[in-house]
């Protein structure tokens, strides 16, 4: 008998949630709809958007500037070098920087020209944005060893970005205080990362299969499927239901689906509604029961 178990914090979070479903409300009320780099990491969505016309950039001097054009800042945020462009260029801001990453520029622009050290992976965007509105030196530390080549801080604000692990902000910090006199911790690792990570760990340590759903480019999403992979070996990191594996996840006891913050209810549904199917195909004898928390 088989079982698949939907984890309840599975897909889209509040500030993704929130992003994509203002996108789709400002349709029409634009000539031009701009997103400054891809709303969400997920390419399903995106090419969706694409289809009503809303188009990416990163390059503001490309859009055209004679019609009535908004650009958008996606949950991310951006640089506060990227607000200013937008504005100099005369374009309309819907501006959807998740609340829970505006605080973390909010207390980086406080700490004036204190040093501040953003515990996160240097080239993401969230990191990018967060870097853009310190007035001091900033650094990025994406592990303790990065964290040791870091220059003696006398004093600094470290902050985290909003998806990494409680386990890698430990690590940093321990590293920092041994290299610094006193540390002004923000630890603003997001309250839904949190939970979504803790569910996906639970789960995988009682499972057989995990089928982390989620974009490639998805910093989250790629954090659960380590973290499902360090309890669970047979965990697989499937962007949709074109990549499930199924000669390898079928005909297994207890198969749990985890997804990340840029991943649609609707292709959890997918994989949920094959698995379900196959898992009937392969063996007939078999009772699929499903719990489905979503
Ligand atoms: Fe915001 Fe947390 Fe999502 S920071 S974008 S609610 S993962």
């Amino acid at each position: 008998m088989s079982r698949i178990v939907v984890a309840k914090n599975a897909g889209f979070c509040f500030g993704v949630a929130r992003a994509v479903d203002t996108v789709n409300e400002t349709v029409g009320k634009f000539d031009h709809i701009y997103t400054y780099g891809e709303l969400i990491h997920n390419k399903d969505v995106i090419a969706d958007l694409e289809k009503k016309g809303i188009r990416v950039t990163e390059d503001l001097d490309a859009v055209p500037r004679d019609q009535s054009t908004v650009i958008v800042i996606r949950s991310h945020g951006v640089s506060k070098a990227v607000y200013d462009k937008i504005r100099e260029r005369g374009f309309d801001v819907l501006d959807l920087t998740c609340p829970f990453v505006a605080r973390i520029h909010k207390r980086v622009i406080e700490a004036g020209d204190t040093p501040v050290v953003i515990i996160g992976t240097e080239n993401h965007p969230e990191v990018a944005g967060i870097k853009g509105w310190a007035q001091g030196e900033v650094y990025v530390a994406g592990s303790a060893e990065e964290a040791k080549k870091l220059p003696r801080l006398e004093h600094a604000l470290v902050v985290a970005q909003t998806t990494i692990t409680h386990k890698l902000w430990d690590e940093v910090v321990e590293v920092l205080n041994e290299r610094s006199e006193t540390l002004d911790l923000f630890n603003s690792i997001c309250d839904t990362t949190q939970k979504r990570q803790k569910e996906a760990v639970e789960l995988a340590q009682v499972s057989d299969i995990v089928l982390v759903v989620g974009g490639r480019h998805s910093s989250n999403t790629e954090k659960l499927y380590q973290l499902c992979k360090s309890h669970c070996e047979k965990t697989y990191y499937i962007d949709n239901i074109a990549q499930l594996p199924l000669e390898k996840v079928t005909n297994h006891v207890i198969i749990s689906i985890v997804a990340g913050a840029s991943t649609p209810d609707w292709l959890i549904r997918e994989v949920k509604t094959l698995m379900s199917d196959v898992e009937k195909v392969v063996d007939t004898t078999q009772d699929t029961e499903e719990q489905e928390v979503v």
